[in-house]
């Protein structure tokens, strides 16, 4: 459906573009935050708790930062809102479009469990909407009093989806299922207590009212959680081009393992931001991120399985049992659970058709490579002929995709 593929694309492209600028926008401000200095008297005056000047794209730049609010309010005031929103939205059309149009493909493994598509898209609308919930939640019980506790309550319960997820959904859906419930985390921070704090605040500074200091603190703690889980949610994003991780027998290990170095290793960015240097959290880090590789990918003994060409099952049509056979010369290679390829050692985004079962569930995809796309086999390695593709455009024809 090369339709579907181009609403991907745009909205893919989109989602990049606003995550840029979402995850750009709060960089800058920790940094601004943590680059202010004392301003001159002047400036205290009117209120400036602290400034900073910078240079860039040409001009001069002179930033202040009121201690509480200005004495009128300007009348354009910037909320850096929408950022966060449209990423979500975006993130969100793109899981529907990927994962859940084609959930059979992507979504479900029958060798993790067999659901129908109507089982999977709702378990994963239920990690999503449940994650939320239970986070907000914590956030509004007394455990939100002790942000170290809080800390682990949080790692608590992504650990917990990663194992729910892994265990119900192909390597790949179970990872985006992940990022998106981080993300939909984030978002909920920013829409139920980011912005109603700020909501507060410019109320009380256009009423000439005192604020409250206590707005930001409870918007402070949802602000800290987000920033530690920018590297993690990053990581899910990319990682689908990279099935070692998600291919992997304990994909929910690795997962944990990455989020959970990403985050202390963002924290060695924010202790550096308030004036530690504190190279050891950056060096555990690498070291254990480089640990984790080092589990994942160190050499094994060479199976003795190798990938070989199994008989088509005898139920099939002759044009079935035709597809089988050129998938089995074309694809196996590297589309399998051992790969026989010198270069794909894990399949490629995960797609393996070892077994009938598999080729026809990722019939729709596998037509469209080979016959649209024209893409598949990579690099034409195994040099599929023209006649050969037309055999797949007529299967593809016959079933409908
Ligand atoms: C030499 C190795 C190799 C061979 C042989 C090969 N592929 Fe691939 N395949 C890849 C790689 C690498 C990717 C990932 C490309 C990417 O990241 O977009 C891929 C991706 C795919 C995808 C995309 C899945 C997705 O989610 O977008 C499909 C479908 C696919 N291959 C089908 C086939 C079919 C059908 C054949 C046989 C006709 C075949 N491949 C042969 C290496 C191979």
């Amino acid at each position: 459906m090369p339709w579907l593929d181009w609403l991907s694309l745009f909205v893919r492209w989109f989602h990049v573009i606003a995550g840029i600028a979402w995850i750009g926008a709060s960089f800058y401000f920790i940094w601004l935050d943590n680059s202010l200095e004392t301003p001159p008297e002047w400036k205290k005056q009117k209120g400036i708790k602290g400034d900073l000047w910078a240079v860039h794209g040409g001009g001069f730049y002179e930033v202040g930062k009121y201690a509480y609010g200005p004495e009128v309010m300007p009348k354009t005031l910037h909320w850096f809102k929408w950022e966060a929103y449209s990423t979500w939205m975006s993130g969100f059309a793109l899981l529907i479009i990927v994962y859940y149009f084609a959930a059979s493909a992507y979504l479900i493994d029958p060798a993790v469990m067999n659901l129908t598509e109507g089982e999977a898209i709702g378990r994963g609308l239920g990690l999503l909407a449940g994650g939320v919930l239970l986070y907000e939640l914590a956030c509004r019980s007394p455990l939100a009093n002790y942000p170290k506790v809080f800390a682990l309550a949080l790692t608590a319960l992504l650990v917990v989806a990663s194992y729910l997820a892994t265990h119900w959904f192909s390597g790949r859906g179970a990872y985006i299922h992940v990022g998106a419930l981080i993300g939909s985390i984030m978002v909920a921070n920013v829409w139920l207590n980011i912005m109603p704090a700020q909501r507060k605040m410019v109320d009380a500074v256009a009423a000439k009212q005192p604020v409250d200091p206590a707005w930001g603190a409870g918007a402070k703690l949802r602000s800290v959680h987000n920033n530690y889980l920018t590297l993690p949610i990053l990581f899910i994003m990319i990682s689908n081009h990279y099935p070692m991780t998600y291919q992997h027998p304990q994909n929910w290990l690795v997962l944990v393992a990455i989020m959970a170095l990403s985050a202390w290793i963002r924290h060695f960015f924010n202790l550096r931001h308030v004036g530690k240097f504190s190279p050891a959290v950056l060096i555990s880090g690498m070291l254990g991120l480089l640990a984790v590789a080092l589990w994942v990918s160190w050499p094994k003994a060479p199976v003795a399985v190798t990938t070989v060409a199994s008989p088509s099952p005898s139920s099939l049509s002759t044009l079935d049992k035709q597809v089988h056979t050129l998938v089995q010369t074309h694809c196996i290679g590297c589309h399998a659970a051992n790969p026989t390829d010198e270069v794909f050692k894990v399949a490629p985004l995960g797609v393996k058709f070892d077994s009938w079962e598999q080729i026809s569930r990722q019939g729709r995809q596998l037509v469209n490579r080979t016959t649209v796309t024209r893409d598949m086999p990579f690099l034409n390695k195994t040099n599929m002929t023209e006649e050969e593709r037309a055999i797949i455009a007529a299967w593809g024809k016959e079933k409908g995709f």
